[in-house]
């Protein structure tokens, strides 16, 4: 009996047998947490069982609510049909909790009724959303020419980003006077403006450029930029995805501020009508009057006093008392504002009447909200907030001139007020100038040093930006619940049962099930991981304008603390795929903390980790105590599976679009960079144009994941994404031992796979490694088997290469002998690969493999079955503050234990039971 239903679980966890119920046409999605109190516009995306719907004969629309959709498809099943669609929804009055998504057939007269109206001329690009109209310049320094109000007030004008930098630091305080600096001013300089085709609901508006010096400075533009300005139908407020890629020299390149600023037009308001607003700590702010009328030794009148700080127009002077109108000239004007956030626990705040004059300390707080407003009572105001602020210090908002014509508001996503962005080598080689030191080196700190490679030449960092338009001057309460919402931007998602039955995003997780003791107990520690780690976050300040994302990859014990400063033990940059367990671990339970802790992992890694320009570009670097300065540059680390689920759960995010067509170019890399060259053994060397060599595991598995998102997006690389996978798959299928001979010979420009140069007549090499298949392999192979389906399209003999990988690298060393000639050596991450073990005993229905499967699992190394999931709490002088000290727990484990509880039990979760 136990043998039946176990069977029967197997074709559903495989499941290409499973019936999908193909008579519904509606998917319901709904908030990631709580639903948001408002709505100003948001896309997201939707998966679709394959072969359910033809692009060109459906429509979209929601159906339990009268609001507009904009939809487009953003992936494609191999036969055509919709794998993704995204959709925009606009601002809407009230939010429902869920909306269904209907799909109707496609209507011969699609007529959408929009209030959205762009305008593409020669020299700027306008929207007009119903409530602001925003002008974008084609050329010039001006990123936003004016944002206007439905109700005629120009509240923001001349937006550009600001820039400055110098070519040196000085070492010490001392050393400031013997130190020559040369400094710069940069600002904006726009290459390339483009707007969305289709803008019913949502219009995109993509901005080029780099920043350009100023004010005679003698530097060339640097700092290439992406702005991407999303606007919604009815929506006041502006999504700004802002993107920069380092393209500067790390030792003379050093950037001390890098901002967005806009201007206030606020010429005909009274002083005592203009206001100011700073966001402080949990929906605090600072409210003051640039001419405060309030605290002073002759009372103008309650009604004054409490219209000022409520931000509304003071009734007529007339109705004042006179003994303060006739002294309002000797009352300052507070021109200037300031905000530091120079870490993650305080900031500062001053303000002054004008420059010359000395700053005047305000009472500042921990966590500042991140959100400047700046306006007049009647002639409305502008709001400026970055997401994460205070996460991403050191950050900073100014306010300048406020007394004046036009006032200023400047957010800094780096403060000029820190000390300079400093991205040299944190040492200097300590003499490793061959490959033997650099590996001896290895065996003690574990990093993984070459000259020249700790270069931060290519890296990106991705910010998140909103402004908002008032036609005057909002309540504090209004700008704090607009701020929640930029900090944490609602997302719309659909259920994960229905994301599972759809096999979009693979059919190796399944939901949580709390149905046994066994199962239960592997729920609780995954619980426990997810937890320990956001934890971990604020417990060891993962935080800063580079670092926030990361994790750390191995723990110190005896210091209590994290491996920080220790070689390849510190930043993890995704080894072993921690990005797969958490999203995957997101899409089983639908949790909103586990998504914005997938959210910024993703943003990181993508970012941070890799090169996105440069000869290394499509590449990351290893873990280590800079992101960028491990000598290792590999594809695992830049691995496009990482990106793929908040690229289609988020309707196609643009910015994670771009990253992963960066990394189609990765196999270029192989021709001038060989990741094996420290320990190769065989001679080759890689030369521009010839066969290169690389790994079947790391290497392929990182490539095949951007080929077959390409072709999935069906981007302009496609047909050559295709060939590539196919090529190269054939290639490993052709190679006697298949995946076992762990490299291949690779050409680069027809995309085939040849046997290694060590075995050129394929006799058969056996060469394994621990680290194949912890690097999203699994993921690419079941997803891109699925993809190419049942009926022939996979090279012939792939699938069984795989399976074969699958089955053996945990087999006994006798059957490895019998079916390869020899028995592995280097096996590791045993539990880890239980996961191999479970797919290929859900895919040949094989009880005896699943329960070795569940024995790798429960008791051969990582974390074993006895191993209790606690945190102990250290406090007093041991630590620098009190911590809940996991010290068993490693990054590796946490990736690697969650990849296979959640694989194991959406293969073979029916033998757990008997395996326990
Ligand atoms: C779903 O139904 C459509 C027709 O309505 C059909 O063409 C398609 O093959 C079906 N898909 C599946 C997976 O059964
Ligand atoms: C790929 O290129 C190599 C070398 O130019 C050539 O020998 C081989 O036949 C080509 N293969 C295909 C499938 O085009
Ligand atoms: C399952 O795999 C084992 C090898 O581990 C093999 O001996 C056995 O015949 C297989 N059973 C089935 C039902 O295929």
């Amino acid at each position: 009996m136990a043998r039946l239903v176990w069977a029967l679980a197997l074709v559903g966890a495989l499941g290409r047998a499973a019936p999908f119920d193909n008579s519904s046409s509606s998917v319901r999605v709904s908030w990631v947490g709580d639903a948001p109190s408002q709505n100003f516009g948001t896309t997201f995306g939707l998966p679709w069982p394959q072969g359910k719907y033809q692009p060109e004969e459906v429509d979209f629309r929601i159906s339990n609510e009268e609001i507009p959709l904009q939809s487009w498809v953003t992936g494609y099943w191999r036969d055509g049909s919709i794998k993704w669609s995204a959709h925009a929804i606009p601002r809407t009055d009230n939010v429902a909790d869920e909306y269904t998504i209907e799909v109707t057939p496609v209507s011969k007269h699609r007529h959408q009724t929009t209030r959205m109206s762009v305008k593409d001329r020669d020299s700027e690009v306008t929207v007009n959303t119903g409530k602001i109209t925003v002008s974008f310049p084609k050329k010039g320094r001006h990123i936003v020419g004016s944002i206007k109000t439905a109700g005629g007030k120009t509240v923001g004008i001349n937006g550009r980003l600001v820039l400055y930098s110098q070519n040196s630091i000085p070492d010490t305080a001392s050393s400031r006077t013997s130190t020559t600096i040369d400094r710069h001013n940069f600002e904006s300089n726009i290459e390339e403006v483009t707007v969305s085709k289709d803008n019913s609901v949502r219009t995109l508006v993509t901005v080029r450029g780099k920043h350009t010096a100023i004010e005679g400075s003698d530097h060339d533009d640097w700092l290439p930029f992406v702005l991407r300005f999303y606007l919604y139908t009815d929506s006041d407020a502006i999504r700004l995805v802002h993107s920069i890629t380092f393209d500067g020299e790390n030792d003379k390149d050093f950037i001390s501020g890098l901002g967005i600023q806009f201007q206030v037009p606020l010429k005909g308001e009274k002083l005592y009508n203009r206001h100011v607003r700073l966001a402080g700590t949990d929906g605090g702010f600072l409210n003051e009057a640039v001419k405060g009328i309030t605290g002073l030794r002759r009372d103008p009148g309650a009604e004054v006093r409490t219209a000022q700080f409520e931000g509304k127009a003071l009734p007529d002077e007339s109705t004042w008392d006179t003994r303060v109108t006739t002294r309002l000239q000797w009352i300052p004007a507070w021109n200037d504002y300031s905000l530091s956030q120079l870490s993650p626990d305080g900031f500062t705040l001053k303000k002054r009447t004008q420059p010359g004059q000395s700053w005047v300390n305000i009472p500042g707080g921990t966590r500042s909200g991140g959100l400047a407003y700046l306006g007049g009572a009647t002639q409305g105001g502008l709001a400026v907030a970055q997401r994460d602020f205070w996460k991403r210090y050191p950050t900073g908002l100014d306010i300048a001139n406020a007394g004046s014509d036009e006032g200023q508001i400047t957010l800094w996503l780096y403060s000029p007020d820190a000390a300079p962005l400093d991205l040299r080598p944190y040492h200097d080689g300590m003499g490793q100038d061959t490959y033997e030191k650099q590996l001896d080196a290895l065996e003690i700190t574990y990093e993984d040093y070459e000259a020249g490679f700790d270069t931060p030449y290519g890296i990106a960092r991705t910010n998140e930006i909103f402004l908002y338009a008032f036609d005057s001057t909002p309540s504090s309460d209004t700008l704090a619940e607009l701020n929640a919402l930029a900090q944490e931007p609602p997302v719309l998602v659909a259920q994960p049962e229905y994301i599972k039955e759809t096999k979009a995003l693979g059919s190796y997780w399944a939901l949580p099930d709390d149905s046994s003791p066994a199962r239960t107990k592997i729920e609780s520690n995954l619980d426990f991981l997810v937890r320990h780690y956001q934890k971990e976050v604020e417990a060891r300040r993962w935080y800063g304008f580079l670092d926030y994302g990361d994790i750390m990859h191995t723990y110190d014990v005896d210091r209590h603390q994290w491996r920080y400063d220790i070689g390849g033990y510190a930043w993890d940059n995704s080894e072993l795929s921690p990005d797969l367990f958490v999203w995957q671990y997101f899409l089983r339970t639908g949790r909103a903390d586990v998504y914005r802790f997938a959210e910024t992992l993703t943003r990181h890694t993508g970012e941070v980790d890799s090169y996105h320009i440069g000869d290394w570009k499509g590449l990351g670097t290893r873990h280590g105590v800079t992101h960028w300065a491990d000598s290792a540059k590999q594809a695992r680390i830049s691995q496009p599976q990482y990106r793929k689920y908040f690229f289609y759960l988020s309707g196609g995010d643009e910015r994670t679009g771009e990253l992963l067509e960066d990394t189609l170019d990765a196999d270029m890399t192989y021709g001038i960079l060989d990741p094996q060259r420290k320990v190769r053994t065989d001679g080759w060397k890689p030369s521009p144009g010839a066969p290169v060599t690389f790994g079947l595991g790391t290497d392929w598995a990182a490539l095949a994941a951007g080929w077959l998102i390409e072709w999935e997006r069906r981007g302009p690389r496609w047909e050559e994404a295709r060939k590539k996978l196919a090529g190269t798959a054939a290639g490993i299928a052709k190679l006697k031992n298949g995946f076992v001979t762990g490299s291949g010979s690779y050409l680069i420009e027809n995309g085939t796979l040849l046997p290694p140069p060590t075995d050129p007549d394929n006799q058969g090499v056996v060469a394994i490694s621990h680290l194949n298949a912890v690097f999203g392999m699994p993921e690419v192979i079941s997803e891109l088997l699925e993809y190419w389906g049942d009926d022939g399209a996979a090279p012939e003999g792939f699938e069984e290469a795989w399976l074969d990988y699958a089955y053996y690298y945990g087999a006994t060393a006798e059957e490895q002998q019998t079916r390869y000639g020899q028995s592995f050596t280097g096996v590791s991450l045993v539990q880890a690969h239980s996961r191999l073990a479970a797919y290929y005993a859900a895919s040949q229905k094989n009880a005896t493999v699943a329960a070795r499967a569940w024995s790798d699992y429960l008791g051969s190394d990582g974390f074993r079955d006895t191993q209790e999931f606690v945190a102990v709490r250290v406090d007093g002088s041991a630590v620098i503050h009190p911590v809940d000290e996991a010290a068993w727990l490693s990054t590796n484990d946490f990736a690697q234990y969650g990849l296979a509880s959640i694989q194991n039990l959406a293969y073979i979760s029916n033998s757990l039971e008997n395996s326990v």
